[in-house]
């Protein structure tokens, strides 16, 4: 067992692939019903789940707390449900106070969150996995229609005034079918967008870098995908489509060097996160014709997105929609609430996220 669990609040911990934490249990300390911050409006029949067992506190609004605004409100609270956009530094795990024992993201992605400072301080950190796969897979396959068949093009086309009648060769768009589908990071997500391209008549192959999976486990069983080396997958696709986590590892994953590689008759597609593609790369590109267009979903510098790809009809914007499915966000909040319902009873979280590796040497 590695040295900070000794010294930590954290109960026990299975250090094997499903590594499990375990906070001590909330009845061991003097409070009646725990105190739970919720940085977010929430749908009321998910609140009233936690309001059964935990004292709520709901920033009940569309728009963030501040850091500061965090800090304070978070602290003395035993329990956190937050978005992927609200940052859990060390500063807002030292200022939420020793009782604190988890944190509960609304999302998949934990980039936000210092899980090293988490562990080390006992809280448990949560995450949303495999309920957003398919309707971040939806959302991809809507933005390789739109950019390659000139979706929103031809819909500002029109708002503006511009459509004087049909005509033979205008907004034309490019074919998917006989085409090769480049996908980078083949977890759930890009494995789901993978699984569709059949049934566009593309071909789908699969790059692991950026992501952790370990293609000789992954790939048993599915004869379907077919793996090829980063720059080969970049230098022969038709679409690239991004889907790793971002770490230090992928930071500009997708900067000069990979998009020189790319066709320049290729598109690329982000649903990922920004900061995986260099934005500015990303428009010294376009401006340099070394690719065809984009479609981006997520920024690097949410939710201000660089005027240059703003500026240009053949790059597809959308404001991190992914997950903004009805039926996905609601889920993807139970989920976190029953996180941290779990964790507070002393029990194992249900989707706790893996702890870093370094701490499990
Ligand atoms: C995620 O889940 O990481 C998305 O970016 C937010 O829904």
């Amino acid at each position: 067992m590695p040295r900070w669990l000794a010294s930590s609040t954290l109960r026990t911990a299975k250090l094997t692939d499903g590594v499990i934490w375990v906070a001590r249990p909330i009845r061991e300390m003097s409070v009646s019903k725990p105190s739970v911050l919720v940085t977010r409006r929430m749908p009321s029949s998910v609140l009233s789940q936690l309001a059964e067992t935990c004292e709520v506190d709901c920033h009940a609004e569309t728009d963030a707390l501040s850091h500061e605004a965090l800090c304070q409100r978070l602290a003395g609270k035993h329990g956190l449900v937050c978005m992927f956009n609200d940052e859990l530094d060390r500063t807002a795990l030292v200022a939420a106070g020793a009782q604190l024992r988890v944190v509960a993201t609304v999302a998949v992605g934990y980039d936000n969150i210092d899980v090293a400072a988490a562990a080390e301080r006992g809280v448990v950190v949560t995450n949303t996995p495999d309920i957003l796969t398919g309707a971040t897979a939806e959302l991809t396959w809507a933005l390789i229609l739109a950019l390659t068949r000139r979706v929103g093009e031809g819909d500002r086309f029109v708002r503006a005034g511009r459509w004087e009648g049909w005509t033979f060769d205008s907004l034309l768009g490019t074919e998917l079918r006989g085409k090769q589908l480049g996908i980078i990071g083949p977890g759930r997500i890009g494995r789901a967008v993978a699984a569709v391209a059949p049934a566009f008549g593309m071909r789908p192959v699969l790059s692991t870098r950026g992501h952790s999976l370990d293609p000789s486990t992954e790939i048993a069983g599915s004869e379907e995908e077919k793996w090829m080396p980063f720059d080969e997958l970049l230098s022969t696709s038709a679409i690239v489509s991004v889907h790793v986590p971002l770490r230090e590892s992928t930071r500009h994953l997708i900067g000069r060097r990979a998009l020189i590689r790319m066709k320049r008759s290729a598109f690329l597609i982000n649903t990922s996160r920004g900061g995986v593609v260099d934005d500015e790369a990303l428009a010294w590109a376009l401006d340099e014709r070394l690719i065809a267009g984009a479609a981006l979903d997520v920024f690097e510098h949410e939710p201000h997105v660089s005027p240059a790809l703003i500026g240009r009809e053949n790059v597809c914007l959308t404001p991190h929609l992914g997950s903004a499915t009805r039926e996905t966000r609601v889920a993807m909040a139970e989920l976190a609430v029953r996180n941290v319902v779990e964790v507070l009873a002393g029990r194992e979280a249900v989707t706790p996220v893996p702890l870093p590796a370094r701490l499990l040497r």
